[in-house]
């Protein structure tokens, strides 16, 4: 599979995307000149998984490792748990030019990215995503930061890697619900940005599992997202504009995570309802086809992902939500809408009559 680069103004990456390839982590680094000292941030469940292969392809490197475990889930991405980092790096003297390693999704991506924005200021940083969501997404931009109380990412800083490496093979042993959140993501792309990555996903039979989408698919998947997210980031890595089009799906799809707390999806599948119901505010705004729309939405069922708002979610609960979004400006809510396969509009025009109506329609 190829490398990918991450153009930048300053400090340019690679994404470097290979089966089997964690056990070239050590070596990979090495190559970057990144210093000594390494500390790898993982959950238990992960590390039970790779953390060996991973600490032995380090240390085989001559890198000296350390390790912190966080607990799994969102419930841990809060400041806590950046101080409890910051306590072992401290406690280990990890200096300027040590590195801060990710292995795992995108909770220990986003959560290893501020910690080493933060600590001395800012020390090496290296992303080894674990699930297909950070993989085509969460592992690539340098978006990093934790939640408040009051709301997700509120806290967090624009921090890039200096490396992105891609282990496909890691995707063993993600959980199936896992799998179909990171393909939202992927068939984001292909509504945003590449209608030829949509068009492999429509003659693929069947998308809902690693083992349906096979690895010839999945290496299609996982470097054009990559591309994509890589093409979108080099042009507005600081989401000055273009950027805010890798929300498509998501001010809905937040407003039904947020609605349902958190608890009955994940946010991949909150993405799909957004993305299902962001198609018909564009249809209802004579701004895309309903044929198109349907083209995206059977994607979205292919993967086995939801299409509907929740019924006990009433719709004005939903537009009180958005207006609370970090999405608002100016008191205008910014939704991303699509005017064709592969390319979609950054738009404050919708009001809440157009939602209303929009949403009112079934699939
Ligand atoms: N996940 C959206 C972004 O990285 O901008």
């Amino acid at each position: 599979m190829p490398n990918i680069t991450v153009n930048l103004p300053q400090d340019s990456y690679a994404i470097a995307i290979a089966p089997d390839s964690l056990k070239q982590l050590g070596s990979q680094m090495k190559q970057l000149n990144l210093g000594n000292k390494v500390l790898v941030i993982s959950n238990p469940e992960i590390f039970a998984h790779y953390g060996e292969t991973c600490l032995n392809s380090l240390k085989e490197a001559g890198f000296d490792t350390y390790t912190h475990l966080i607990p799994a889930g969102e419930s841990h991405k809060h400041l806590q748990s950046i101080q409890a980092v910051y306590d072992v790096a401290q406690a280990n003297h990890l200096e300027r030019s040590s590195t801060f390693v990710a292995l795992g999704g995108g909770v220990i991506g986003d959560m290893t990215g501020f910690a080493a924005a933060t600590w001395l200021r800012g020390v090496n940083f290296v992303q080894v995503p674990t699930s297909l969501l950070s993989i085509v997404d969460a592992s690539v931009g340098g978006k990093t930061g934790v939640n408040h109380p009051q709301g997700k990412n509120l806290i967090g800083a624009f921090y890039q890697p200096k490396l992105v490496a891609i282990d496909p093979n890691l995707l063993q042993t993600l959980p199936l619900k896992e799998f179909r959140a990171g393909m939202a993501e992927v068939i984001k792309y292909g509504v945003i940005w590449d209608a030829d990555l949509f068009t492999k996903l429509e003659q693929h039979n069947q998308l809902d599992s690693l083992e349906h989408v096979g690895s010839n698919l999945l290496e299609t998947i996982v470097t054009r997202s990559c591309q994509a997210k890589a093409e979108v980031v080099g042009q507005d890595e600081k989401e000055a504009g273009l950027r805010a089009i890798l929300n498509y799906g998501h001010t809905i799809g937040h407003a039904v995570e947020s609605l349902t707390h958190y608890q009955q999806f994940v946010h991949g599948e909150a993405v799909a309802i957004g993305m299902v119901a962001a198609g018909k505010i564009a249809v209802e705004m004579n701004l895309w086809t309903q044929a198109a729309a349907d083209r995206q939405n059977a994607l979205i069922i292919k993967a086995g992902l939801p299409t509907e708002i929740p019924q006990q979610l009433a719709i004005a609960d939903i537009l009180e939500t958005i207006k609370s979004d970090k999405k608002v400006s100016a008191g205008k809510v910014r939704f991303i809408l699509p005017t064709a396969i592969g390319k979609v509009i950054i738009t404050d025009q919708v009001t809440p009559e157009i939602i209303t109506q929009a949403l009112g329609s079934k699939l």
